[in-house]
């Protein structure tokens, strides 16, 4: 079946949702939109969408190459993928090997610390809330997820930190920090979903210490597609892409 393009279905800060002729797909379209502050601070970036989805395109074939089930099915151009249809569960799992962030404001501890054993944290999915920390507790008591999901999802996120930390330890990247989401599919299964870009990592240049992700809109710091396509170019000739 010829998949088609149906009605938006959300528009979120860099991501339009489509539905699809397939009630089991979804067409995602990534914008050319860079927000910071929780989409207080918003800018137009020409070409920014080319990179987060192709970057997340090759991130989560190289996943789904290792065995992580990810909701990725299809490239359909280079700033639209076809995707599984998943019930979100209103959770960011964001996992740091280094201290940066909000992990270096909220602790006093310094920037690029090594974090050893590296660190797991829950935050509860909300702009209106400012997206507020949360504890397996929490998340139990107010029924987000089960103790075995919960399971699950800490464990597929340590698995995918140990495949990314070294597929861009090959491309002379530091894997700093990052953010994931998981939902569930039709079949019940919870897999991962959203998207895994510069937008949501961390990424040092080991040669230079540059940052090559979004921090370089946060502060201000330069041309944010500069550090984008620095990513994409080294994941392509390291995936063969
Ligand atoms: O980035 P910020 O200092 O606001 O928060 P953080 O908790 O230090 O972020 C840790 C990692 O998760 C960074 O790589 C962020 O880019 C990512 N993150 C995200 O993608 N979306 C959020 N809502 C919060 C964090």
């Amino acid at each position: 079946m010829a998949i088609e393009q149906g009605d938006v279905i959300t528009t979120g800060k860099a991501k339009r949702l489509y539905a699809t002729n397939d009630p089991e797909l979804l067409w995602v379209q990534h914008l050319n939109q860079a927000t910071a502050l929780n989409g207080k601070r918003k800018a137009e970036i020409p070409e920014k969408a080319a990179y987060t989805n192709q970057i997340s395109q090759l991130l989560f074939e190289f996943l789904n190459q290792a065995g992580i089930a990810t909701h990725f099915v299809q490239r359909l151009s280079k700033t639209e993928s076809l995707v599984q249809r998943l019930e979100m569960l209103p959770l960011e799992v964001v996992i740091r090997n280094y201290a940066s962030g909000h992990f270096v404001s909220r602790f006093g501890v310094e920037n690029m610390q090594v974090l050893e054993p590296n660190v797991l944290e829950f935050y509860f999915k909300s702009d209106a809330l400012d997206d507020p920390f949360m504890n397996e507790s929490q998340i139990l008591a107010l029924r987000l997820a089960d103790t075995e999901t919960l399971v699950q999802i800490q464990t597929v996120a340590h698995q995918i930190n140990q495949h990314l930390k070294a597929l861009f330890d090959e491309i002379d990247i530091t894997l700093v920090d990052f953010k994931l989401e998981f939902g569930r599919t039709d079949a019940g299964q919870v897999i991962l979903g959203d998207e895994l870009s510069p937008d949501n990592m961390r990424l040092v240049d080991q040669s230079t210490g540059a940052s090559l992700d979004k921090d370089i809109f946060r502060q201000n710091s330069g041309d944010l597609t500069i550090g984008y396509a620095q990513v994409l170019q080294r994941l392509q000739a390291k995936l063969g892409a």
